[in-house]
Formats: C-alpha cells, structure tokens, sequence
C-alpha cells in the first residue's frame, strides 16, 4: 500500500498539526519523533523497550547499514526489519550527511560521490540510484534520497549550486525507484530533500522544484548544522509555506525539545535527533522538570525518582542518586536508564503536543512547557 498521510486536526493560530501517516508496517501518529538507529539498533535499547517508550518509527543509516553488515547480508536476511527484530516503521537516511562530514576522503561529482570507507578505507560509489538500491536491501519503509550537503557557511551562490545538483540527484533517485521495485512485500515511499542553506530564496526555489516529484513525503535538510535557532525556524517556516499540507514533512536531526515544539508550530510532522541518545551517555539528561547533569555531586544523596513526572518504568524505578552511582562506577546499565529517560522525554513531549493539537490547546502548552524543558532542574 502506498504511505497516505492523514490530517487530523490543524491549530488555528499556528502551523501545527495532528495526523496519521499509514505505512505497511503500522500507523505513525503524528507529531513524532523517532529515536536514531544508525547501525540498526537504537544504542542500549532493545525493540521491547522502545516500545515501551512509545516509538512508533524508528531511522537507520543507509552509509552505516551499507559498511556494515553490508546489502548482502541485510539482503539474505530478509531486510533490516527482521534483522534487528522490529516489526514497525523504518526510515532510512541516505547517507548523504555521512559522507559529505567525511571532509579531505571523498569527492563529489554529477554522477555521485565516491569515499572511503571509515571502517575499511576501502573505496566506495554512491550515486542517487545505488542509495536507492541500498535502502531496497534494507527495505526501509521510507527511503531518503542522496542530497549534497554545504556547511552552515556557505554563500549564497554555493548554496544555490549546491541545491541545483540536489534536485536534480532527486529527479534521478525517483526514475530509479519508479523502476526498481521493493523486495520484502511492502512498499517503500521515498522522501525527497529540500535544502538551501540559510537563504529563504534558496529554500522555496529548492521546495518549489522537488513539488514536481509528487513525493509521499517531504525532508527538509540541511539545518540544525551550527546556525542559530531563529534562522533555522526561518528557514522551516517558509520551506512549509511552500510543501503541500496534504503530505508528511520531516525536519533532519533536530534537535532540543525546545526546537521540536518551536518547529512543529511551523508545520513539522516528523524529526530525528542523535541527541536524546548521545547527551544520555554523557549524563546530560532530558526531564520533564528540566535539564540534569546527573553527575553533578547535588544528586548524590537524591532519592528522588530519575523523573517523577513520566510513567515509564527506567524514569519511575531508580533514583537519581542511583543512576550517578552508575555512571561514577562505569556500568553498563548505566547506558539503558538514561537513554529511555531521554527518549522517553522526547516521545512525551511530542505526545502532549500531539494531545495539545488534537484538543484545540496547543498555544497554551507550547506556553507552559517550551521553556520549562529548556530550564536546568
Ligand atoms: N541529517 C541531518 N541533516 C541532514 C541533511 O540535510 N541531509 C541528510 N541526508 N541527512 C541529514
């Protein structure tokens, strides 16, 4: 079955919305974010656990899945749903991102980009057409085509360049998938994405171009990449004033929970973000009183749940001062607490504000709660 998009509820005094995407793999609710598999798990937390927290959409990296274990094993073993025993949504990344930070071991050209291996060394081919491919064997639910990425300091003739070849990479990664079907049995949507830097121009004309694709679902790139949060909400407000309000629009690696209610309020249905999981083994933690640095000698003695205010078992079950011992004496266990607390504050706020859309309240949570998230605890 094609991915259908489904609009729910829209708030009349922001860019917000409720919907339900529809995938062969299970019903998405929107706002959502998904937790980020890159190698094909969600590192210390297993499938049962993030459901448990209330993921319904999971990303796996197509460069990462691609190096290691390779399309052919992913390929013999039945897709990458089976392989890492989850039986939900998957969207892939193109890689893209991967090897555009692999600066002074790759070279770009019309045709693709080719690198090496940061495993390996080893050389290897990326075009518009073997990411689409790749993601076959993978056998995401919604694959990503191949953009080429510019840093946040790039002029606007660059970005423009840039965003050219882009599009035109898109208009090749879709031929490919219009002509190549999926392996598993369900199908496989693929998401174009707009980029343009940090030039409004740049984004509409980038937007305005990859409409012709009729694409199920729309990305938007090349943000949250060292600009200021203002800019970068620019930049979503007026890429959305352009997509179509009848399709899904995915915001790439973003970002704090503040950035996620701040976008969603501009028309942002889907996000990803490395952080909850990257701060939770740094002990930077995410809680709905604000944020912790769960090292700091303060909670030494706290009894105090990790975060009363979410049901979750890992936020309900040990203390704050437990989970300190944890880190200070190195344990693995140390790991899974504080990355389902930080997912599991990610996946509630976009609840609430999900809530908050469907029940007409959003302005007034976003009120409440966008700097409250943001505060130290
Ligand atoms: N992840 C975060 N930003 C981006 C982007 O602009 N492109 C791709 N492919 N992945 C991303």
């Amino acid at each position: 079955m094609p991915l259908t998009f489904e609009l729910q509820a829209t708030c009349p005094d922001t860019g917000a919305r409720a919907g339900l995407l529809h995938t062969d793999h299970g019903t998405v609710e929107t706002p959502r974010f998904m937790p980020v598999g890159t190698v094909g798990s969600v590192k210390a937390l297993a499938p049962r656990t993030l459901r448990e927290l209330g993921t319904q959409i999971l990303l796996g990296n197509t460069y990462h899945l691609a190096l290691r274990p390779g399309r052919e094993t992913l390929r013999a073993l039945g897709g990458l749903h089976r392989f890492m025993a989850w039986d939900g949504p998957i969207l892939t990344d193109s890689g893209g991102f991967q090897v555009f930070s692999l600066a002074g071991r790759r070279d770009v050209s019309e045709d693709g980009v080719t690198f090496r291996s940061h495993l390996t060394g080893d050389k290897l081919f990326f075009s518009p057409e073997t990411v689409v491919d790749a993601q076959r064997d993978i056998g995401s639910d919604v694959m990503m085509v191949l953009d080429e990425l510019t840093p946040a300091t790039v002029d606007r003739a660059e970005a423009r360049r840039a965003n050219a070849r882009t599009v035109r990479w898109a208009g090749r990664a879709f031929a490919h998938a219009r002509a190549t079907a999926p392996h598993y049995g369900h199908h496989q949507a693929l998401f174009p994405i707009v980029q343009g830097a940090v030039y409004a121009d740049v984004r509409r004309e980038s937007a305005e171009a990859l409409l012709d694709l009729d694409a199920e679902g729309y990305a938007i790139g090349g943000l949250s990449v060292g600009e200021a949060a203002p800019v970068m909400y620019d930049m979503v407000e007026v890429t959305n004033e352009v997509l179509p309000q009848s399709r899904p629009r995915y915001l790439m690696g973003v970002g704090t929970p503040q950035n996620l209610i701040e976008n969603v309020a501009r028309g942002v249905d889907l996000f990803d973000c490395v952080m909850p999981t990257r701060n939770a083994r740094t002990g930077s933690l995410f809680t709905t009183a604000g944020l912790v640095n769960i090292k700091n000698a303060r909670w030494a003695e706290s009894a105090e749940a990790v975060d009363a205010g979410l049901d979750g078992y890992h936020s309900r079950t040990f203390s704050k001062a437990y989970l300190r011992h944890l880190t200070l004496a190195k344990e693995p266990l140390f790991m899974e607490i504080a990355s389902a607390q930080n997912v599991g504050l990610y996946l509630w706020t976009m609840r609430e504000m999900r809530a908050a859309i469907l029940e007409g309240r959003f302005p007034a949570w976003r009120r409440e709660w966008a700097g409250r998230l943001a505060e130290k605890a």
